[in-house]
């Protein structure tokens, strides 16, 4: 078990197993935003490519798919999932070099968080690689926050870090209640590149049936993010903490927590 689930976190494998716990559940709401049926689309931050599939299977139209993630193993996986339907890259969405493409439709979905606090550059190159009428189809994450800022997988990561006696501490990283911008913050940084045409929210509780199933959503999802707050020698302790602390939060809230997940639709500045 120790060398799968370190594995697991320092890889980030395994995400088509766990990702059903929460970023699957918007591909069909993210695809729904894009008016049309696009010719050309790019996902950035398509990790292994389930989006980029669905896009493939509801439009059979398309002539060119990109996809682009910072994770090798991730971009191995979508190759394999997609097949020679769909044009791979690994690379950094803060650095992406300009390309000739113009795309119909360009989908980041569940990524803004790790941009931060440079989502502007990404922003910047999508605008201008968008066609003329094109879609930008992002979604964000907006946990509830507490007085001193944490929420969403903060929370989980302090109770799992005070279980094995190292404070509730998140100094070191910067908390995902920080990292997910408060929605009008995330519309003032879309509006110096586009213009917002729609944006709906819904909640959502993140919850899974067991310890072990979310122990392996937060290493495959999270990787070593919280993790390297412990020395080397605790990290399986710290996954195994973070599964029981979700596990009791689970059966005290009915959910380990809540989370706004907020669809945007944009097209750029003319
Ligand atoms: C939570 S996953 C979302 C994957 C997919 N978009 C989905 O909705 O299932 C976040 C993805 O963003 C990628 N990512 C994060 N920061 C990145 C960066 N700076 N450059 C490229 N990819 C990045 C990660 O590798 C990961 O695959």
């Amino acid at each position: 078990m120790t060398e799968d689930i370190l594995t697991r976190a320092r890889t980030l494998s395994g995400y088509d197993d766990v990702s059903a716990v929460r970023q699957a559940q918007d591909h069909d709401w993210v695809l729904d935003q894009v008016p049309g049926a696009p010719s050309t689309v790019a996902d950035l931050g398509c990790g292994t490519g389930a989006l980029l599939d669905a896009a493939l299977a509801r439009w059979p139209g398309i002539v060119r798919t990109v996809g682009v993630d910072g994770n090798d193993g991730r971009v191995r996986r979508a190759g394999a999932r997609l097949a020679g339907r769909a044009e791979l890259l690994t690379a950094d969405l803060l650095g992406l070099p300009p390309l000739e493409d113009r795309f119909d439709a360009v989908f980041m979905t569940s990524v803004l968080h790790w941009l931060h606090p440079d989502e502007n550059r990404a922003f910047a190159w999508i605008s201008a690689h968008l066609a003329p009428g094109g879609t930008f189809v992002l979604t964000t994450h907006h946990p509830v926050t507490d007085a001193d800022g944490y929420g969403g997988e903060d929370v989980v990561a302090r109770e799992a870090l005070s279980a094995l006696g190292y404070g509730d501490s998140l100094a070191g990283v910067v908390p995902m209640g920080v990292r997910a911008r408060p929605a009008p913050t995330v519309r003032a940084l879309l509006a110096r590149h586009f213009t917002v045409t729609a944006s709906e929210e819904r909640h959502v509780p993140v919850r899974a049936e067991s310890a072990a199933r979310y122990r392996d959503f937060h290493a495959s999802t999270f990787g070593t993010y919280f993790s390297r707050l412990v020395p080397d020698g605790r990290q399986e302790d710290f996954f195994s903490a973070v599964g029981r602390a979700a596990a009791r939060r689970t059966a005290a809230h009915g959910e380990v927590y809540g989370i706004t997940v907020r669809v945007w639709r944009a097209t750029p500045l003319t």
